[in-house]
């Protein structure tokens, strides 16, 4: 089955293999287990058991669609889009210490949304956001994205006020 490779001048995205364990291992920081609220370092089997389901849900066309980023050979982080139907699909992202600040994210969240609102019958991409993380909420209004309110507690797993951030199908 050959699954989507999303190039942009920079950055190649691609579906995740057991060979990139290591790697993604290795991108883990207290920035990633603050903002997705991970009690510590992911132990090795959530790395794998997120290579797996991510994978399969490519298989069986699932709702959830996660790319690898890797810039100049190296992986940069990860990427993903649910279709949680009513229009709404939601994105989520992370970027490894090393690859910060070099515009991986601002390259990377056009790339994702474009192939969502090709692929699926979607009218807006929603990221949810706390408050807090300035880092996403720049990320996000530099990739188009407006605030639109307070992010009800069915969107989010997460404690603390969320923002949900919209961007339309243009
Ligand atoms: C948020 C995150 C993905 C940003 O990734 P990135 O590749 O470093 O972001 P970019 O370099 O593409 O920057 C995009 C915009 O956000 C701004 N930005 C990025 N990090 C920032 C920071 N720490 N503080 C303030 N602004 C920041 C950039 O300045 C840029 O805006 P500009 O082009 O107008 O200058 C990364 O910091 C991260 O992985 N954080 C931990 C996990 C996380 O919070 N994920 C999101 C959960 S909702």
């Amino acid at each position: 089955m050959s699954w989507p490779v999303l190039t942009g001048p920079r950055v190649t995205l691609r579906v995740l293999t057991m060979a990139d364990v290591d790697a993604w291992l290795a991108g883990d920081d207290e920035a990633q287990q603050r903002w997705f609220e991970a009690p510590g370092p992911a132990p090795r089997e959530n790395v794998v058991r997120l290579v797996e389901t991510s994978r399969n849900s490519w298989e069986t066309s699932g709702p959830k669609r996660h790319w690898a980023i890797w810039l100049d050979g190296i992986l940069a982080g990860g990427i993903d889009i649910e279709d949680r139907g009513q229009g709404s699909a939601y994105l989520s992202y992370v970027v490894f210490p090393p690859s910060r600040r070099q515009g991986v994210a601002a390259e990377s969240i056009p790339l994702v949304t474009t192939w969502a609102f090709t692929a699926w019958p979607i009218t807006r991409a929603v990221a949810v956001i706390d408050e807090l993380n300035t880092a996403s909420r720049s990320t996000a209004e530099r990739a188009g994205f407006l605030f639109e309110a307070v992010a009800d507690p069915s969107e989010y797993g997460e404690s603390g006020r969320m923002l949900r951030y919209v961007l339309p199908r243009a």
